[in-house]
């Protein structure tokens, strides 16, 4: 089995946000928990480099769109590192093997009969890089997302036939209704298909900064068809001397929010089918996260610095506060206070203090040697499939579903020790049996729900389950003790363990100000 998952690839007119750390932290998860099942995994994040999204940031700053180019794709790859994201690779549509792939697709497009030159005129968001019918603008000409006045457009260029392949995508909506997920999202998708579609600008001629078109010198490609095929171009160059798309193509996954749904959901099948290229199995669609109620952009200004809180908290955290307070694929509001409060009652308490307790009353009653007894029926009946539900839920993209999942079983084990009083027990001689069962269900269902949240907790569910002396772990995800099945209750109980420090320490309160 191989799983390819994509992140759109951001825009480099301004440094990353916590907007995109949200979707490349989802689709990590999403590679790290399926490399657990053994599959091949290739998971592709990287920077969208053309057009006037960029061109116009460089003129502002009085440098030139390949500087800046070149200066915010490596803060874009900085991130990856900083939040702990697996990538397998980095495209930069400035990539010069990037640039030739997309002249040879886009040129088939057109050899297939579905390119027309054609005059534009209409409204055009140069931040969107996006033309916007009437229906879609606010307040007389405004862009509903940027809310800057739209300008005016009107110029020469190659259209792409989209209109041309209205049936082919209604039929595709209706033979493969997990397309689009979450439904929702795909019933927008499909009205917007239904409503009628219009051929779009496929070159541009006012602008340079792009991927010239091969068969006129006087145009660049209009940066979204550019940017699109990224998701193929990569897999052409990636790994030197290899082609991954024999593998990998077609993706198993794009990730991306509600804002770029149009060209994921109608644009990006069209033009795969104008170049008869098979289509992802795929496209889920999560919402905005949310600062007082705005979706976050750089143009807003109300922007939460990841890299702040990473600081403070460390990347898991972030990962596991992003996906469990905000239910992926809606909307959803974050904050300081929000963070910190999850942090507190979750990581720090139900989670980092079951395991220090639990490793403390071990070393305490029985110097670390973890009990090999039958363990805790109940509390293993409530474990039964759990590791193919929550397989079956990362799946289909329902990350947050997921994790609640996993998280009953975490209160579950300390609703146990609540019940079970070992140390009570530990005072009783006669009572060193029951001592012992209580202490091996602990043990092995902190070592189960740790195997499950590692895609979303890696390095300090690696801590904790070296703490518990689990064999087989080298840093990867693909590690023997990482396997899926090995999640299963009772399938690994832990024998020794070791002291541990606090896994997320408590903060200090700040200084009053
Ligand atoms: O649109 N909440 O790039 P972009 C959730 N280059 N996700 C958010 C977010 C928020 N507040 N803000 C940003 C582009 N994102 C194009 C894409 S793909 C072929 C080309 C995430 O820099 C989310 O994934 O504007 C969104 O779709 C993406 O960043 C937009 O990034
Ligand atoms: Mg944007």
């Amino acid at each position: 089995m191989s799983f390819y998952v994509t992140t759109p690839i951001y825009y480099v007119n301004a440094a990353p946000h916590l907007g995109h750390a949200y979707t490349t932290i989802a689709a990590d998860v999403m590679a790290r928990h399926h490399r657990q099942r053994g599959e091949d995994v290739f998971f592709l994040t990287g920077t969208d480099e053309h057009g006037e999204p960029v061109a116009l940031a460089a003129e502002a700053a009085g440098v030139t769109p390949r500087e800046l180019a070149d200066k915010n794709a490596e803060r874009f790859k900085a991130l990856a590192p900083v939040l702990n994201v697996t990538n397998d690779f980095f495209i930069r549509t400035s990539d010069p093997e990037h640039v030739k792939a997309v002249q040879e697709v886009l040129t088939k497009v057109k050899d297939n009969g579905y390119v027309e030159l054609g005059l534009y005129e209409g409204w055009y968001c140069p931040r969107c890089a996006d033309f916007k019918s009437e229906s879609e603008i606010v307040d007389g000409n405004r862009c509903p997302i940027h809310l800057i006045e739209l300008t005016w457009e009107q110029e020469e260029n190659y259209f792409f036939k989209l209109s041309k392949l209205q049936e082919r995508l209604e039929q595709l909506y209706e033979e493969q209704p997990g397309f689009v997920t979450p439904s929702s999202r795909r019933n927008e998708a499909l009205s917007f298909i239904k409503s009628g579609l219009n051929d779009v600008s496929l070159t541009r001629g006012k602008l340079t900064w792009g991927v010239p078109v091969p068969w006129d010198e006087s145009q660049v490609f209009y940066v979204w068809f550019d940017a699109l095929l990224n998701y193929y171009t990569a897999l052409t160059y990636a790994r030197p001397g290899e082609d991954l798309r024999d593998e990998f193509w077609p993706a198993q996954r794009h990730l991306i929010a509600k804002d770029i749904l149009k060209f994921h959901c109608v644009f990006w099948p069209a033009l795969l089918m104008a170049a008869d290229l098979p289509l992802p199995k795929n496209v889920f669609v999560h919402g905005y996260l949310l600062l007082e109620g705005h979706k976050m952009s750089k143009s807003l200004g109300n922007v939460l610095d990841p890299f702040e809180v990473i600081d403070k908290f460390g990347a898991d955290a972030l990962r596991f506060y992003l996906l469990r307070d905000v239910s992926f694929g809606q909307d959803g509001a974050v904050s300081t206070e929000d963070f910190e409060k999850r942090y507190e009652s979750e990581l720090a308490n139900d989670y980092g203090n079951l395991a220090s307790r639990t490793i403390k009353m071990l070393l305490r009653y029985r110097d670390g040697a973890v009990p090999q007894v039958e363990l805790d029926r109940a509390v293993a009946a409530e474990f039964d499939g759990l590791v193919d539900r929550v397989s079956a839920q990362v799946g289909d993209a329902e990350l947050t579903a997921a994790l609640e999942d996993i998280w009953v079983r975490v209160r579950r084990l300390n609703a146990y020790v609540g019940e079970q009083e070992p140390w009570k027990l530990s005072k009783d001689p006669e009572r060193a049996a029951d001592l012992d069962r209580v202490l091996a269900t602990l043990a092995e269902g902190i070592r189960v729900v740790t195997v499950l949240l590692h895609a979303w907790i890696p390095e300090r569910a690696d801590r904790l389950l070296g703490a518990l002396g689990v064999d087989g772990l080298d840093g990867t995800d693909t590690a023997p003790a990482l396997a899926i099945a090995t999640a299963s209750f009772g399938a690994a109980v832990p024998t020794q363990v070791t002291d541990i420090d606090p896994l997320f320490p408590k903060q200090q309160p700040a200084p009053a100000a």
